[in-house]
């Protein structure tokens, strides 16, 4: 039997609803729905220990608890969670100020990777970044980073710029954009 995931999200996501259901009418399907229950929230100094779990099984070179303490405190930074049945399944660090927003972080656990949570964190943070008035969402990616950069330019990201060796004096950085003036009449 066929098995969709359907997500329920406390904050957006009715796109990806709706790209579900098209997906569903168009292939005429009678599936077994799913309901997981995603609730996106402010990062708080409690979460740091699952965050940090999850940070260092992401990226060669992870972020201490003093960064993410920083995320939480400073004032023009968004840091938020993805909560699963009460479990921590990802976060995003967003920082927005005047016109300008980053995504400075986002990771989701490995073994809850594929069920659209970076999707909803990413849409939390674009909202987040439209509100607080920012025209423009930056980012930098690793070149070999290739489940990143399908997240981003499925969200309408585009490639602006490379950094030559920015990772371990290897690996490119992948400069990356996305026109947040544009989104406020799409979303
Ligand atoms: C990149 C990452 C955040 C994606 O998280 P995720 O929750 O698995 O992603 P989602 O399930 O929301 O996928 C959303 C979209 O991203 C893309 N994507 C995600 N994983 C992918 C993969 N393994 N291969 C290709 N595309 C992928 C797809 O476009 C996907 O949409 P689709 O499912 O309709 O095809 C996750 O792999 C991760 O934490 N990686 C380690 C940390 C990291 O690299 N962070 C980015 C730093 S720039």
């Amino acid at each position: 039997m066929q098995i969709i995931s359907i997500l329920s999200i406390s904050n957006v996501s009715i796109k990806r609803l709706q790209e579900l259901l098209v997906c569903l009418l168009c292939r005429n399907m009678a599936p077994e729905i799913i309901m997981l229950t995603i609730d996106l929230r402010p990062m708080t100094a409690d979460d740091l220990d699952a965050v940090l779990l999850i940070e260092q099984a992401s990226f060669p070179a992870p972020w201490n608890r003093d960064h993410f303490l920083h995320e939480i405190a400073a004032l023009h930074s968004y840091p938020h969670v993805a909560q699963l049945d009460d479990r921590l399944a990802g976060y995003v660090c967003l920082m927005s100020l005047f016109e300008e927003a980053q995504i400075l972080d986002i990771a989701v656990a490995p073994d809850q990777r594929g069920r659209g949570i970076a999707l909803a964190l990413m849409e939390c943070a674009i909202g987040l970044a439209v509100e607080k008035g920012a025209e423009l969402l930056a980012l930098e990616v690793r070149s070999t980073n290739i489940a990143a950069i399908k997240l981003y330019e499925r969200l309408g990201f585009e490639r602006v710029g490379i950094r030559s060796r920015y990772y371990e004096g290897v690996d490119d950085a992948v400069l990356m954009e996305k026109n947040l003036k544009c989104d406020c009449l799409s979303r």
